[in-house]
């Protein structure tokens, strides 16, 4: 369904003044088409969708659907997965924190737990003797230098030797399986991926004799983006590039093996399927003029928009109803929160007025999972169903209710 002023009039009198688009067609070919830049190279390749970035259930079972792993990290995460169907052995349990009655859940439930410190090394030995008849499966995040200024919080130091005596010290548990190694470093670029792909292979190839059962590069990947967005990075990458930095390194390292013996090549994609899929949608309630600043207020906030938009104006569309268009050479569009620095868009240049509708997209990543309730609750999730002709409400607009029944009053 195109876009126009009557449109978002007529929704916004049904919906609020404010709401998500989602098009989860669009996320279904993001899921396919990044899958086979990888297995037209190195055909062992799943994915295992990062929920954290956006958990919209709908979007959570097309990835079932179509084979995918689910990635959690939270006993949270855990349960939706579980509720929409996700079969336990098709969730990948990764996280910095996993108190013990969680982990063993996952564990007996028979999900693959990538342990990230020793402290769980020591409880998952726990729970493994507890339940002896019980197998296991886990993975380990590995922690290594990739090349840049930061050190990263999560993981096992795989450059220190308490990191290999563990792992033998693992191998001895009679019911615990481990299946392969994780890392996951947040540096988009494409440098960072080959050298973390080289790195991740060479330690597979340190600590067991034969391949493991897969071998987890985790996520940060770069999404599709129109050019508006595009030119606001130092540079950026298609699924194409990432499938030749990793899939291609996998594929010349298993060259001899038997096809049976290859790890699975896990991905943990987020922002790179989603971030295209959803457009949330504001309204101008009053331009001002202070001492010489244009400063627009709308009925949106940065925090509908997700992290990104802190650094970056997303691309924008503006619709308008107005019989006299206003033009400007710089407006900042504002939110409606308390916060000084709460804005949406900054330098906007072009026609703007009361009562226009304000279309950003590209918002799909971190966004509907981040919204605080500070001052609003957030608003619906709507979906344009081509066979009714009608939008569906995927996530109902959020109530007073909602936010204040948890507190005793
Ligand atoms: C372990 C792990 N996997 C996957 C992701 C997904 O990252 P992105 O949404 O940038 O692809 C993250 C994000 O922090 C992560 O920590």
């Amino acid at each position: 369904m195109k876009l126009n002023f009557d449109a978002l009039n007529n929704l916004s009198s049904e919906h609020g003044d404010s709401f998500y688009l989602l098009y989860s067609d669009r996320f279904a070919k993001n899921y396919d088409d990044f899958l086979e830049e990888f297995q037209c190279i190195y055909s062992k390749t799943t994915i295992g969708y990062s929920y954290k970035t956006n958990y919209t259930p709908k979007l959570c079972k097309i990835i079932d659907d179509k084979g995918g792993y689910a990635e959690v990290v939270s006993d949270m995460e855990y349960s939706l997965a579980i509720n929409i169907g996700v079969s336990p052995n098709n969730i990948i349990v990764n996280g910095p924190y996993k108190p013990k009655k969680a982990l063993m859940r996952f564990l007996l439930n028979g999900s693959i737990v990538n342990l990230d410190s020793y402290k769980e090394v020591a409880l998952l030995t726990e729970i493994a003797n507890q339940y002896p008849d019980k197998k296991m499966l886990i993975g380990l995040r590995c922690n290594f230098d990739i090349n840049n200024d930061s050190v990263s919080r999560f993981g096992l130091d795989v450059e220190d030797d308490k990191f290999f005596k563990e792992f033998y010290k693992l191998k001895e548990l009679s019911n615990v399986k481990i299946m392969g190694i994780h890392c996951h470093f947040p540096d988009r670029n494409i440098e960072s991926y080959a050298y973390r792909a080289d790195k991740i292979l060479a330690l597979a190839d340190k600590l067991f004799e034969l391949p493991p059962s897969y071998i987890d590069i985790g996520g940060g990947y770069f999404g599709k983006m129109d050019d508006s967005l595009k030119k606001q990075f130092k540079s950026v990458h298609e699924y194409s590039d990432y499938a030749q930095a990793i899939a291609t390194r996998f594929n010349d390292f298993y060259s001899g093996f038997d096809e049976k013996l290859k790890p699975t090549l896990i991905l943990e994609p987020g922002s790179a399927l989603v971030a295209d899929t959803m457009e949330f949608v504001a309204k101008v309630i009053d331009i001002k003029n202070i001492r010489g600043s244009n400063i627009a207020m709308t009925t949106g906030s940065k925090f509908n928009l997700g992290l990104l938009s802190s650094s970056v104006n997303m691309p924008l569309m503006v619709f308008s109803g107005a019989a006299e268009r206003t033009a400007y050479e710089t407006v900042d569009i504002s939110g409606y929160t308390c916060i000084e620095s709460d804005f949406l868009y900054k330098n906007y240049i072009g026609y703007l007025n009361e009562d226009d509708y304000l279309v950003f997209s590209n918002i799909g990543s971190y966004s509907v999972v981040f919204k605080p309730p500070f001052i609003l609750p957030n608003v619906p999730i709507l979906e344009y169903d081509n066979i009714t002709k009608r939008y569906d409400i995927i996530k109902r607009q959020e109530t007073v209710d909602d936010i204040f029944q948890t507190f005793h009053i």
